[in-house]
């Protein structure tokens, strides 16, 4: 049985109180915290940095245990940020290679800083980034969207490509006894997270979806029904 993670993106909480939004979608069943960090630069959008991360951090909370803030890196350079993430309570640290000069170099400053790594991948960025890293990585996200902003549409493709990237990623478990987790970051609803996982993630971002609603315990629900039928 795959143990599928709900990480909502608090990219479309409602920033004005975000301690509590980050409390209550815990509360209602999510695991993680995706946490989108947007430079301007490399993305056309600005967001939030260390200071905010540092701000949630006693919030995110779930069953009086800490729960992981899944932190995404959508900036150019990485490396000078890596640390400060760090210490201010990220779990989780992700990064596009595209961004960085040296990728092993900052997959390994993130592994040095205690959290853990993950590499994400732009719709038309090739896996072969992989290649040489997996010992270094602990998660690979998928991008089903252009990155930036929320509310956009999933990209179909991307279920070939998670197809893909579950190969690699099984192929190495079966090598190493490692399981690096795969998950998709874009337009993920009630109505696509099933063959969404059918197609290889366990790991599922939703922003828009969950935090777009009144009631995200009935979503989250929802999406673990259809997780349910895969
Ligand atoms: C996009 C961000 C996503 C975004 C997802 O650049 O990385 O995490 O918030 O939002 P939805 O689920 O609304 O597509
Ligand atoms: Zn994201």
């Amino acid at each position: 049985m795959t143990n599928y993670l709900i990480a909502p993106s608090i990219l479309s909480a409602d920033f004005a109180r975000l301690g509590e939004e980050v409390s209550n979608v815990l509360a209602a069943g999510a695991d993680w915290i995706h946490f989108d960090v947007m430079d301007n630069h490399y993305v056309p959008n600005l967001t939030i940095g260390p200071l905010v991360c540092e701000a949630i951090r006693s919030h995110a909370v779930k069953n009086g245990q800490s729960a992981c803030i899944d932190v995404h890196l959508m900036v150019q350079p990485v490396d000078r940020i890596v640390p400060d993430f760090a210490k201010a309570g990220a779990n989780m640290i992700s990064f596009h290679p595209e961004a960085s000069s040296h990728v092993d170099r900052t997959l390994g400053l993130i592994k040095d800083s205690g959290c853990q790594a993950g590499l994400v991948f732009n719709p038309a960025t090739p896996l072969f980034h992989l290649d040489h890293v997996l010992d270094k990585i602990d998660l690979v996200l998928l991008m089903s969207v252009n990155p930036g902003f929320g509310g956009q549409s999933f990209i179909p493709s991307t279920l070939d490509k998670l197809r893909e990237a579950k190969a690699k990623l099984q192929a190495y478990e079966a090598k190493s006894g490692r399981k690096i987790r795969l998950e998709v970051d874009g337009g993920v609803k009630v109505d696509n997270i099933r063959e969404i996982a059918a197609a290889g993630a366990d790991t599922f971002v939703a922003g828009s979806a969950i935090f777009g609603k009144p009631d995200y315990k009935a979503i989250i629900d929802k999406m673990r029904e259809e997780l349910e039928k895969v």
